[in-house]
């Protein structure tokens, strides 16, 4: 089309529209068909991106987020049907957690199963745990973790041996030592069921402190029907169980049917 046939095609629209919505209601119009027009063209996500945490902006990391599986390298995709999408802890939940239950802190390693980018990698490290381990299946969700380890400067940190490992958490090889595991909801059904014959198997071997720290806690019911962790607090948000170093029998304390002499 002829350039100055545009130009008064647009000259007639933009006329017509200030003679219906005036002259600021036009303005508007305008600068929501240009965002529309920004999007479609893929523009970069500061037209619309969500505002930052306060988390991230204070401590110049990026945690914040809201990250589909199928958008991320998994891995291995045998147990990524069933994992959920990443969405960081917040801090005031995470240390509603850690206050509900006196928790040997200091001789404990810290483990998040589906640690994301790492956040509560780092809200742990303001603790004083021995060391802090993050297990994540997404390759890219791992690095970004690694960087905001590497990028994280605090005066107050107390634990300074963080690390974040790609691996699923079902096969992860849990050291052997008192544990705090971390799980904010990582996945579902049987692959929860898989994780915790896993961790069940790892304290049958190698009996331990151990406790896990559930939020969101969908497949709670799971967890209650293992003969080797015991509920000790729980509210709708989160779910904390002990580690059994005797193992119930029919819902009683004692030796596990597999390790009795008769
Ligand atoms: C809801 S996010 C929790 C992130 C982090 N723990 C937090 O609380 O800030 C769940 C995470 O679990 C990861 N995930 C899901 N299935 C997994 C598996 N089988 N092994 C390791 N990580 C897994 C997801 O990639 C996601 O990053």
């Amino acid at each position: 089309m002829d350039a100055s046939l545009v130009f008064r095609k647009a000259y007639r629209q933009m006329h017509r529209a200030v003679q219906v919505h005036g002259v600021l209601g036009t303005v508007r119009l305008v600068a929501e068909k240009l965002r529309r027009y920004g999007k479609e063209l893929g523009a970069p996500a500061s037209f619309d991106s969500p505002p930052v945490s306060n988390f991230d902006q204070m401590w110049n990391v990026q945690t914040d987020g809201n990250e589909d599986l199928s958008e991320l390298q998994v891995i291995d995709k045998t147990n990524y049907l069933l994992g959920t999408r990443y969405q960081p802890t917040s801090p005031e939940m995470f240390n509603e957690i850690i206050e509900a239950y006196p928790l040997p802190l200091q001789e404990s390693i810290f483990i998040d199963c589906g640690a994301g980018k790492g956040r509560v990698l780092l809200l742990a490290s303001e603790l004083p745990f021995k060391r802090i381990i993050g297990v994540e299946f997404a390759r890219d969700l791992t690095e970004i973790a690694r960087a905001n380890i590497q990028g994280y400067r605090s005066l107050t940190q107390k634990c300074g041996q963080l690390q974040a490992i790609c691996v699923d958490a079902t096969i992860f090889p849990f050291p052997v030592e008192p544990t705090i595991l971390y799980l904010y909801n990582p996945f579902a059904g049987e692959v929860m069921r898989k994780f915790i014959e896993h961790v069940e198997n790892t304290l049958k071997q190698h009996p331990r402190t151990f406790f896990v720290l559930y939020r969101n806690p969908k497949y709670a019911s799971l967890w209650d029907g293992s003969k080797y962790f015991n509920r000790v607090r729980a509210t709708d948000k989160f779910v904390i169980y002990k580690g059994l170093r005797e193992v119930k029998t029919n819902g009683v304390e004692g030796l596990p049917r597999d390790n009795r002499d008769n």
